[in-house]
């Protein structure tokens, strides 16, 4: 029996345990996506070419900008279903954006201005992962939107850490087959991949800048999380391609920043079994047989016994965990209430619950001008029509070396509780990049209390831990978060306990 297949079926039933215990009967987790695509890529069906490599601009030969006029003003919230009565310090968009108008391919955006000083903050584009997680249903509606929803899964509370504080956020639901986003081409779901969706995104955005002109030449940030890993130095790396082959800043590129991110394969996953031997999630023995058999390189198609063994050992001691915040409370109903339950201040497991009924109601997609298509499928907030993916580069490290060439700031943030692209993860792939110090390992502060730690290399790269926080950083630590991407944007160091 081939080696490898008995770690990838076992997999699939760890993942089928795993959306058991932390979903309800609808929809798939961020989780899922990414476990799928790591099974994939397991199983040797996905490419792994590196992305400037196999990255052809001739994809983008067709890149066409389309008259906007007008669309802004049709795209403009008035008010959401639910939202609370005060009146807003803010405005907020929602609408299409075609990025090929042939294959009737379009994306959908949610877009929530500054509270203030909108006129001289920059403007942030966030990324969830997976691949196939929506943007809207975490990024604005479980971790950093000025809007939460309650578990009613109608009426929406404010979330008082909102990155809108520090800049104009921009959420996208990418790519088409995700949340809202679309295409009249159903062919273009099964082909999706690394590449297709960087073009898509950069197209999506020049295309959005025509729309709001008044951002053209605002500096630019692009963030996200997990699989983001990936779509953030993608779209990053496509920008700096079309800005230098047109001498020009066609996007005012100035920075990325990527939380408990997908950033190198080999590390990713080694990181991940030394994270469950750390936290005492796993026996001594089984590490030390997962690092003693295993061989996680890029290039290594088959396991050993051993190593299958022990991997699934690991996997039956951590599969009733939430893998993505080790000391999380699980979600174990899937039933709304008929009033809102107290807010507090931890995040409620069932929130991907009420988001997923919220997102479905007719009244929010006509406010959002979501779904004028009248699509087949339920908004999910991870797709579930999304099938395969064509290609994932087993490194981002390249880009990385890129940026930092170019001087693009680059930050890497780690939620410290998850278990599942961890802290440990994160520090190798870092480690693996071969930076000197420039600011060695020291507490970062808020409120006089650690909000984690930080080390700062040569060429702008910070490295960040946020303390207490799991995979989904702005959810479960959202006042350490507001304050890690505030100081990213203004490019000020973490403050160190000498200033205590
Ligand atoms: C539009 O998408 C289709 C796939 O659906 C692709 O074949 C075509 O090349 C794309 N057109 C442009 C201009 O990118
Ligand atoms: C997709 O098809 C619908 C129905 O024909 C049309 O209204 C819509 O504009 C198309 N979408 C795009 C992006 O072309
Ligand atoms: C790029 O633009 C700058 C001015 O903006 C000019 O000095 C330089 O010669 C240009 N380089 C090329 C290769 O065209
Ligand atoms: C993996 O294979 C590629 C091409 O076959 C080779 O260039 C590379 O050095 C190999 N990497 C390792 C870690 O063996
Ligand atoms: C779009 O609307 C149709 C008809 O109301 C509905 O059945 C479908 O679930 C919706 N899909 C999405 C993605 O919102």
């Amino acid at each position: 029996m081939d080696k490898s297949s008995s770690l990838i079926s076992f997999s699939t039933i760890l993942i089928f345990i795993i959306s058991f215990f932390i979903v309800s009967s609808h929809g798939k987790t961020q989780s899922g996506g990414l476990d799928r695509l790591s099974r994939l890529k397991l199983s040797q069906t996905v490419g792994k070419g590196s992305f400037p490599d196999h990255f052809n601009p001739a994809v983008l030969r067709g890149i066409r900008i389309l008259s906007q006029k007008g669309m802004k003003e049709k795209d403009k919230i008035e008010r959401l279903p639910g939202q609370p009565p005060q009146k807003l310090e803010f405005s907020q968009y929602g609408g299409y954006v075609t990025v090929n108008q042939s294959a009737g391919r379009a994306l959908y955006y949610y877009f929530v201005e500054a509270q203030h000083s909108k006129e001289s903050l920059p403007l942030l584009l966030w990324l969830n992962g997976g691949p196939g997680c929506s943007s809207l249903g975490y990024g604005a509606m479980q971790e950093l939107g000025p809007f939460r929803v309650h578990s009613d899964g109608k009426t929406l509370y404010h979330n008082h850490f909102a990155w809108n504080h520090a800049a104009n956020v921009l959420f996208l639901e990418s790519p088409a087959g995700v949340g809202y986003s679309y295409s009249n081409t159903s062919s273009d779901y099964k082909s999706n991949g690394d590449k297709s969706t960087a073009s898509d995104n950069y197209v999506f955005l020049l295309n959005w800048l025509e729309r709001f002109p008044e951002y053209k030449n605002r500096e630019f940030y692009i963030a996200g999380e997990s699989y983001a890993g990936h779509y953030v130095p993608q779209l990053a790396h496509t920008i700096l391609h079309y800005n230098k082959k047109a001498n020009a800043s066609i996007v005012n590129l100035k920075g990325i920043i990527i939380g408990n991110a997908v950033i190198n394969d080999e590390t990713d996953v080694r990181g991940m079994y030394d994270y469950f031997a750390t936290h005492a999630l796993i026996s001594d023995e089984t590490a030390e047989q997962i690092n003693k058999y295993c061989d996680f390189s890029p290039n290594a198609t088959t396991q050993t016994t051993e190593c299958n063994d022990a991997a699934q050992q690991a996997d039956l001691d951590t599969f009733a965990l939430d893998i993505y915040n080790i000391y999380a409370p699980v979600c174990n109903s899937d039933k709304l209430t008929v009033k809102p339950k107290r807010i507090s201040s931890v995040i409620d497991p069932c929130s991907d619950v009420y988001v997923h009924a919220y997102m479905n109601r007719p009244d929010v997609q006509e406010a959002l001008h979501a779904n004028v298509t009248k699509l087949d499928h339920d908004w999910e907030a991870c797709s579930e029509i999304i099938r395969g993916w064509n290609d994932s580069p087993t490194t981002v490290i390249p880009l990385l070396k890129e940026f930092i060439a170019n001087g693009i700031r680059v930050w890497i943030f780690s939620g410290d509780t998850d278990g599942r692209i961890p802290v440990t993860s994160t520090k190798y792939s870092i480690e693996a990049m071969k930076l000197k110090v420039k600011t060695f390992w020291h507490p970062w502060l808020l409120k006089e209390e650690i909000g984690g730690y930080t080390q700062v290399y040569e060429g702008d790269l910070t490295f960040a831990t946020v303390r207490g926080a799991g995979h989904q950083v702005p959810s479960y630590e959202p006042r350490r978060a507001l304050s890690l991407i505030m100081h990213f944007l203004s490019g000020r160091p973490l403050p160190d306990i000498s200033n205590l």
